[in-house]
């Protein structure tokens, strides 16, 4: 037993792996390892020898066990050691690149849109895209046959119902749930049957309704003044010229004087507006003796045009990312 300890102990000591050295346990104290063999044998002898002989075959057991222990040990932590040096994460290293969407250029208008007017105190209201003839033209004062209404190229339904062509009919829902004074706000989707440069048959508008006791149509210049130059951050001359709406009278368009990138100028038409008409307020149960509104109308597009420099409409709508990029 002690040749077996001496034999041994310096061997597991030097054992290089863990395989290494679980190979020698299962020599020595495996199921048929020299010291259990030992320990087997032991039931064959006289009592008296058993006793000694079992004394010295326990020590070298715990001996060796120990040995196999402690080098295990020192073993397992030299491996965590090496793996957490493998492991190691540099945090200077650069990241890897992600590439993340950007806001369309259409979105980044409206929401640049609703944040200025949000600020003067409207609420955003929504509408159908598909709409029927009452909300898109007759309530807003387009008796049928109107010949107004050939001014837009409207998509229809086989049932009658139509792709509405402009925001305006949200003006007509918003009136007929809520009650005066109010400001509303109304952006989305309108479509016509047109397309060429500087026109797609679906794009979008911005609406702007406004009636209570007060609303005048100095109120509406001061608005829309505000709005153009909150929205290109800067001042312009601006343009009130009499036009025609249905759904108001007196109706302006507003012209600004625009700056191209040659240094030449030009008036370039941005809005529509004008006091609601009195059949307006009617048709949406508001006594047009008593209150008074105002509503202006913008294309979307136009303004992100002006705004990015684009001079392609479709370009919005093409998906080119190098064109999509460049709003990041
Ligand atoms: N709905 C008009 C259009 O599509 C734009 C417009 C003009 C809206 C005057 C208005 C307005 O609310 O008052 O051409």
């Amino acid at each position: 037993m002690d040749s077996l300890i001496h034999e041994y102990e310096p061997k597991i000591r030097d054992a290089a792996d863990l395989d290494a050295l679980e190979a020698m346990r299962v020599a020595l104290l495996g199921k048929s390892g020299v010291i259990t063999e030992q320990l087997k044998a032991l039931g064959k002898l006289a009592p008296d020898e058993r006793k000694a002989r079992g004394e010295q075959v326990n020590i070298a057991k715990v001996r060796l066990q120990d040995a196999i222990a402690s080098r295990r040990a020192a073993l397992e932590a030299a491996a965590l050691e090496a793996r957490l040096a493998a492991e190691r994460i540099d945090v200077t290293m650069p990241g890897r690149h992600v590439d993340p969407g950007v806001a369309h250029p259409v979105s980044r208008t409206i929401e640049r849109m609703v944040s200025i007017f949000s600020r003067m105190g409207y609420a955003v209201a929504d509408g159908p895209e598909i709409e029927d003839d009452e909300h898109n033209f007759e309530a807003l004062n387009f008796p049928p046959h109107h010949p107004a209404r050939a001014m837009h190229d409207t998509f229809y339904f086989p049932d009658g119902r139509l792709l509405r062509t402009h925001t305006s009919p949200v003006q007509v829902r918003y009136m007929r749930d809520h009650r005066p004074p109010l400001r509303m706000l109304a952006i989305g989707k309108v479509y016509r049957s047109d397309s060429d440069q500087t026109h797609s048959p679906m794009f979008h508008q911005m609406e702007g309704l406004v009636v209570d006791e007060t609303a005048n149509f100095a109120e509406l210049k001061g608005t829309l003044a505000q709005f153009v130059r909150a929205f290109f951050e800067r001042d312009f001359e601006m343009q009130f010229r009499p036009s025609y709406f249905p759904f108001t009278e007196p109706s302006c368009e507003v012209d600004i004087r625009w700056e191209r990138a040659d240094g030449s100028k030009a008036w370039l038409e941005v809005l529509g507006g004008g006091m609601v008409h009195p059949n307006v307020l009617r048709a949406c149960n508001i006594d047009p003796e008593r209150y008074t509104g105002y509503a202006f109308g913008l294309g979307i597009e136009r303004f992100a045009m002006l705004r990015y420099g684009v001079s392609d409409l479709r370009a919005f709508y093409d998906n080119d990312l190098r064109f999509l990029r460049q709003f990041a």
